[in-house]
């Protein structure tokens, strides 16, 4: 999620979020980086990811999407703004040509790719880099987003809602603005507008699971909305305020469960003849 655009210029530092979201690089890779799961999976079918193909990931983390589709044979490439999540992509999909960049300024040709992807990544107020995956898709080729949807199960909204409302205020209107993708049609809304033509919008259960109560506020730790409140609140306030918000989720065994309303939504780039 690019969570640094200041709400009232639009001003967005990529590097300062790339930092964010690698502060706990291997926490987010080893312990949260599976809440995608589904909807890859999902996103990856209907954009035709396959050995014939060359595709792209924009906001690729420590890139499990490039790992599921280098595996069904597809060439990858990946861009993230987080170094440290990128040398994780990178060890994990040495085949991969994987840069730590903006998406806001890809640095391929036009029309490289065949399939576009970017979880939870491209959000709202991310227009501009959704013109550059259009300039960098060739006609024809797809494109899968997704985002946290507002519906339920939101079994995760507690911790995000501790974070918030720890985060100072300017943060906290950017945030806002970003989460504007989960208001149905704006995704699409930003899809045409860049050129592209809406296919299908559709959701999945995201699934996190996590041991006990210190792997759990690891994982949460490890977020890029985490960095504003542990600086401004203290690493131990918020790990208490987080450890409050999920105390519904902790099973008999111990283990927290949390299922969250995860969407998605496909488009097209018409083909040079429609
Ligand atoms: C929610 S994480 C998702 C990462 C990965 N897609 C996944 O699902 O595991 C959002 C990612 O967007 C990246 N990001 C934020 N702003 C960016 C920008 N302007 N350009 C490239 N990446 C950016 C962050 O570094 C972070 O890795």
């Amino acid at each position: 999620m690019s969570d640094t655009i200041d709400a009232e210029t639009g001003e967005h530092d990529w590097r300062e979020a790339g930092d964010a979201w690698g502060h706990q690089a291997a926490d987010w890779a080893c312990l949260f980086e599976q809440y995608a799961d589904e909807v890859i999976t999902a996103i990856h079918q209907r954009v035709g990811i396959d050995d014939a193909v060359r595709a792209l990931d924009i906001g690729c983390g420590s890139g499990l999407a490039i790992r599921r589709a280098a595996a069904s044979g597809a060439s990858m490439a990946g861009i993230d703004a987080a170094e440290a999540l990128i040398e994780i992509a990178r060890d994990r999909n040495p085949g991969a040509d994987i840069r730590v960049g903006s998406m806001f300024e890809l640095p391929w040709a036009d029309e490289s790719f065949d399939a576009i992807t970017s979880i939870n990544s491209i959000w709202g107020g991310c227009a501009d880099a959704l013109g550059e995956a259009h300039r960098v898709l060739r006609p024809g080729g797809r494109i899968g987003l997704s985002f946290w949807g507002d519906g339920t199960p939101n079994d995760l909204r507690g911790c995000f809602k501790a974070f918030a409302r720890n985060a100072p205020v300017t943060h906290l209107n950017g945030m806002r603005r970003l989460n504007d993708i989960a208001t149905p049609g704006v995704a699409e809304d930003m899809l045409v507008d860049a050129g592209f033509g809406v296919l299908e919008r559709g959701a999945r259960v995201s699934t996190l699971e996590w041991p006990d109560a210190e792997i759990a506020w690891r994982a949460l730790a490890s977020i890029g909305p985490a960095v504003p409140a542990i600086r401004q609140a203290g690493r131990e306030h918020m790990k208490g305020e987080v450890l409050r918000a999920i105390r519904d989720c902790e099973g008999r065994d111990g283990a927290y469960r949390f299922r969250n309303d995860h969407q998605f939504v496909i488009a097209e780039k018409p083909s040079a003849t429609s």
